[in-house]
């Protein structure tokens, strides 16, 4: 038997990956400051606390108002990189050893930012990363659900010669109101093109939403997908299939889904043997970063140490490594359990 700081330990020391991270959302308030002076960009806050006491958030779309707010003091390529870089310190430091972190282009290139800047600026950190703390990644482009399809279809064509850095396309951003049909000819086209796919579904949309995400997008992975508990038959497809979630506690009790981490399927959905992933999502609005969600996983909701192997195993199962580069991380996990005894 493990108390919970030895589990949380463990869950500090394990090697594991985090699939479901906005680089915009691990924007700190005083990041947000420090850019806004660095850019002379005007905003309504004058300290964090100020930025801190907005974070009250209702739902999904309160939260994405102060999102894009916040996201409109980033300018420049070494904005992106710093940004990216701060991150990058934040995973290292709770032990993560792979990342396949999100990025919003039509946030940016609607602001007059071009591209290159966003997409340079956040690679030259990664390659950094990878270098200096030994973090892998792959990086993953979203398309804005509440804009329109032909808006996706024009980013797509602007990640094409960044293939070899772009390695999938993914939804996010407002739920409600934009189904996945939406998006069906331009994730036919991302696939056509060589692109993975992921998607949220099932954040604020029901089990419905999920299904048709994986009928439509013929997605490899969903983010969150929680509503897919109400739904039996779902859960099993889920794991029949071998579709995982990427799964993020604190993200789903700071924006109303739940009324504390003690009411979140997370338990349940691994006992179910869906491949679950325990991730952050925007750590900077919702209280914690990965090794927080963790400890609130494991305080709250009593996980153990097979819980804690399952999770790490299963954050490289889900990820875009390569066969040969997942057996490797695996078996890392496997012989770090060995040991922990
Ligand atoms: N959900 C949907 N879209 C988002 C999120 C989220 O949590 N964060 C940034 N864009
Ligand atoms: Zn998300």
């Amino acid at each position: 038997m493990h108390d919970t700081t030895a589990l949380v330990d463990i869950a500090a020391r394990m090697p594991k990956a985090e699939l479901h991270l906005h680089l915009e959302g691990t924007l700190e308030p005083e990041m947000l400051l420090d850019l806004a002076r660095r850019n002379a960009v005007p905003v309504r806050f004058s300290t964090a606390d100020e930025v801190r006491q907005a974070y009250e958030f209702t739902g999904l779309q309160s939260f994405l108002d102060l999102y894009y707010e916040g996201i409109g003091v980033m300018r420049t390529a070494q904005d992106f990189h710093d940004l990216t870089a701060a991150y990058l310190r934040r995973a290292s430091a709770d032990g993560v050893r792979h990342i396949e972190p999100f990025f919003d282009p039509q946030a940016h290139t609607r602001r007059g930012v071009p591209f290159d800047d966003v997409v340079g600026g956040i690679v030259s950190a990664l390659r950094e990363g990878e270098r200096e703390l030994g973090i892998t990644w792959r990086l993953v482009m979203c398309f804005l659900r509440d804009l329109p399809a032909i808006d996706a279809f024009e980013t797509l064509g602007q990640a094409l010669p960044y293939r070899d850095v772009i390695t999938a396309v993914g939804l996010d951003s407002s739920e409600i109101g934009n189904p996945p049909e939406k998006f069906e000819g331009v994730f036919s086209l991302a696939r056509a093109e060589g692109f993975q796919t992921v998607s949220h579904a099932g954040e604020e949309g029901d089990a419905g939403h999920v299904r048709r995400t994986l009928d439509t997008l013929h997605v490899s992975r969903i983010d969150h997908g929680v509503s897919s508990m109400t739904d039996p038959a779902l859960v099993e497809r889920l794991v029949a299939e071998g579709i995982p979630l990427t799964i993020c506690p604190l993200s789903n009790v700071k924006l109303g889904g739940f009324a504390s981490v003690r009411e979140h399927p997370l338990r349940e959905m691994l006992d179910a043997g869906i491949v679950a992933t325990l991730n952050s999502d925007d750590p900077a609005y919702f209280g914690g970063y990965l090794l927080d969600n963790y400890r609130a996983a494991i305080e709250e909701l009593g996980l153990g140490r097979d819980h804690l192997h399952t999770l790490a195993r299963n954050s490289f199962e889900a990820s875009f490594l390569t066969a040969a580069e997942k057996d490797a991380r695996l078996a890392e996990v496997d012989a770090f359990f060995a040991q922990e005894c």
